[in-house]
Order: structure tokens, then C-alpha cells, then sequence
């Protein structure tokens, strides 16, 4: 019976897996959504007034400033890097090559109301929408669509209420989640099914946030129980989603962790300093950063300025998303997120089409049982041999 499983997988089962890999194509499209964590220079096209994300000390590390919130790279580029594609431009530098994805992020961006000079979250997916015809619908479906959004309403909420009932702070974040859920059905709308979410930092470790408050010790409480409440109900949307969308999927990352266990155990994770920012004014350099107050060496900091990470820590976070596990990261890690298949359901079918055509030949095979029960085992079978292949093919 062993012996003729194992020929039955081989004669079966490995010419189909050949085939759907030969039909099988990767997401090579990404695109992105969010704030100043995100944005590769769009605010500079928005603004009357000078960007300082334009001008030295940002951009130091890479000897460039271009609009990007950090002395170097940010998130974004390392997951381009790691698909193999070039840097997602962002999408208001009209003249850039944007057959790999756009970046829609904005620096102030928020998911309610409508700060000036910055996209909104509706804004940026209504420009995603009015661009759309950029790019095919295979391109479209199989993209990742990446979120990073809600920072700045929660800290602007917990500097306007103070002391919030449990009820006003959930009926805050029930506003924001469900402008996003409206936003995400409008790209799956659209026909994107890849969505991959950094979920909130506490933002009250944020030095910008702690310097303001004076207690240079402790990060404040409010805007980190907002962003916890936030990510809690953000989670609950995408499994939500997961099942009343057909085909939809997902990442969820951690950063929340991520950025807790930086600020309280640095030194774990290479850092100097979990607390002040490398670029600023103040007790935690936590405003004004400027050339006169830049650090020597970025690397030992978290945060390059009051809100926003350096090069060296967001290296650390695209590689968790890339490919950390669920604890981190999950269901899927972006690198399993690429190589998913869109349609799981359609290729299985496809197998047990095939295998009911190879039935005669099994006369081995005699009760209803066995063959169940080996569908089921090959499928199991198949599902293991993909996630193999996938690792072995990126
Ligand atoms: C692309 O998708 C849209 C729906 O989003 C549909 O209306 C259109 O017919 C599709 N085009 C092709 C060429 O399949
Ligand atoms: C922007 O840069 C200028 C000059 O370096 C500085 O005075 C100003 O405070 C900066 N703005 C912010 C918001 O950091
Ligand atoms: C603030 O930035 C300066 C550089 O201007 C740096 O030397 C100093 O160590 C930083 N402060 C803290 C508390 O790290």
C-alpha cells in the first residue's frame, strides 16, 4: 500500500504540481498606505511650506534626503528589496515608473477627519482608485496592499481628551476601524485580495509624546491603551474580513511588540537607546530636529526623530514582516502572503479532478473509504509540498 502511494504521488501528483507552478505567478506589485512611517515623499508635493524630510540630517545615512521620515530607508523599500522589486515611488512624482506598485503614504496623514496639506486614508485609496488603470487586473489581484494608519487620530484625540470614559474610547476607535474596513472594501472592491497590516507602536513611548508630557521615565498611558484598543479591534476586522470576503487574506504585524520590547530591553536589540531620539531638541530630543542636533551614529537609536524610526530599526521591522513567525506576524508573513495562491479552493479542485480521472487505474483501491481517505491525505499532502516549494523558491 506504501509503495503504491508513493508511485501514485509521483505519477499523479508531481506532473500537477509542475503545472500549476509553471501557472503560478507571484505578487511583483506593491502598495502602500499610511503616514510619515510610510511616506517616500509625497508630502513634499503637498505642502506650501518647507518639509524638513526634504533637507539634511533626514536622509543622512543614505547621503540623500528625499522626502523620506528617517535617516535612510523605511519599511516599505526593505519588503521591496526582499520581493525582488525596485523601491515603490510615491504616487504624486507623476513621472516615476510605477509598474511595481505606488505609494500612496503621507506624512499627517489620519483615517478621520481632513488635515490640511496631507492624503487621508480615503484620499489615498481614491487616488489608488483614480489611478488604477495603471496597472492589469492580474496585477491588481495579485498585489500587496500594505497599511500603516491611525497614529496620528489617536494621539490627536488623547491631547484633546484627556481623560476619556471606556465608552468615548471605544466609540473613538469603532469610528476609525470602520472608515478602514470601508476603505479596505473599496480596494478588495477594486480587486485587491493581499492585505498586510503594521498595527500601531505605543505611542506613548514615542519621545515626541513622553518629552511633551515631562515624565521623561515612563511613556504615557492614554495614547498606548488607544493604540492597543485600536490594534485589538484592527485584528478583529481582518479575521472578520477574512471570512465575509471570499478570497481575501491577510498579515497582522505585531509592531506594538516590536517597538515595546525595543524601548524597554534595547540592548537586546542592538540599540543604545529605547528612549530619546537621535535627532531633536529637548530632554529626549523630541522636537526640532535639525543638522545642528543629529547624532553621530544613527544606529544606536530607535527613533531618529520624535516620532519616526531610524534606518537600523526599520531594517528590523521589514524583516519581521518579511519573515517572522505568527507570534509576530500572522497568519501569513509577507513572504508567504506573496506566494499564496489566489484561489486555493479552484486549484484543489482541479487535483480531485485529476485524481477521479486516474481512479480506474487504482485497482487496488477498492472501498469508497480508502479513496477518501487518500484524497485527503494527498491533499494534506500537497498543501505541505507547496509550502516547501515556496521556501525552496524564494
Ligand atoms: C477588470 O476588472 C474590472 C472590475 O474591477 C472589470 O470591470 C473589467 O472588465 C476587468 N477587465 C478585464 C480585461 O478583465
Ligand atoms: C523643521 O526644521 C527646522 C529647521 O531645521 C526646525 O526649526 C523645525 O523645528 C523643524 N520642524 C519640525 C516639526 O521638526
Ligand atoms: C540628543 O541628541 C544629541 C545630538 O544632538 C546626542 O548627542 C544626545 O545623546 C541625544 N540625547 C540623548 C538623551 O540621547
Amino acid at each position: 500500500m506504501a509503495n503504491l502511494k508513493s508511485h501514485f504521488l509521483i505519477t499523479t501528483l508531481l506532473p500537477l504540481l509542475l503545472l500549476h507552478f509553471t501557472t503560478f505567478s507571484f505578487a511583483q506589485t506593491l502598495f502602500v498606505f499610511g503616514d510619515g512611517l510610510y511616506d517616500a515623499g509625497n508630502k513634499q508635493y503637498l505642502s506650501q511650506n518647507r518639509v524638513n524630510a526634504s533637507f539634511p540630517p533626514y536622509g543622512v545615512t543614505l547621503g540623500q534626503a528625499t522626502g523620506r521620515w528617517s535617516d535612510g530607508s523605511i519599511v516599505p523599500d526593505y519588503l521591496a528589496n526582499f520581493m525582488g522589486i525596485p523601491h515603490i515611488s510615491p504616487i504624486l512624482q507623476t513621472t516615476a515608473d510605477f509598474s511595481h506598485g505606488a505609494n500612496f503614504a503621507t506624512a499627517d496623514a489620519t483615517v478621520l477627519g481632513s488635515p490640511p496639506e496631507t492624503m487621508t486614508l480615503s484620499q489615498q485609496v481614491r487616488q489608488f482608485s483614480e489611478n488604477k488603470n495603471k496597472w492589469i487586473n492580474q496585477t491588481v489581484s495579485e498585489a500587496i496592499y500594505l497599511f500603516n494608519i491611525g497614529s496620528d487620530d489617536y494621539l490627536k484625540y488623547a491631547t484633546n481628551n484627556p481623560s476619556p470614559s471606556d465608552d468615548m474610547k471605544q466609540a473613538f476607535v469603532d469610528q476609525v476601524i470602520t472608515t478602514i474596513e470601508a476603505e479596505i472594501k473599496v480596494v478588495y472592491g477594486a480587486g485587491g485580495r493581499k492585505f498586510a497590516f503594521q498595527n500601531l507602536a505605543p505611542l506613548g513611548c514615542l519621545p515626541a509624546v513622553k518629552q511633551a508630557s515631562g515624565n521623561l521615565q515612563e511613556c504615557v498611558s492614554l495614547p498606548s491603551e488607544m493604540a492597543a484598543l485600536h490594534n485589538k479591534n484592527l485584528l478583529q476586522l481582518l479575521v472578520e474580513l477574512s471570512r465575509e470576503l471570499s478570497g481575501f487574506q491577510y498579515s497582522y504585524y505585531d509592531f506594538f511588540s516590536s517597538v515595546q520590547n525595543r524601548v524597554f530591553k534595547s540592548s537586546t536589540y542592538t540599540f543604545k537607546s529605547g528612549t530619546a531620539a537621535c535627532c531633536g531638541t529637548g530632554s529626549l530630543n523630541g522636537t526640532d530636529c535639525s543638522v545642528s542636533n543629529v547624532c553621530t551614529i544613527t544606529e544606536e537609536y530607535i527613533f531618529f526623530d520624535g516620532k519616526h524610526l531610524t534606518q537600523a530599526a526599520n531594517l528590523q521591522v521589514g524583516h519581521a514582516m518579511w519573515g517572522a513567525d505568527p507570534e509576530v506576524i500572522g497568519p501569513n508573513n509577507l513572504k508567504e502572503l506573496m506566494v499564496r495562491p489566489m484561489d486555493m479552493t479552484v486549484i484543489l479542485a482541479d487535483i480531485q479532478e485529476a485524481m477521479a480521472a486516474m481512479r480506474p487505474r487504482q485497482s487496488k483501491i477498492e472501498s469508497l473509504y480508502d479513496i477518501k481517505k487518500m484524497e485527503s491525505e494527498m491533499q494534506n499532502h500537497w498543501l505541505y509540498q507547496v509550502t516547501e516549494a515556496h521556501s525552496f523558491m524564494i
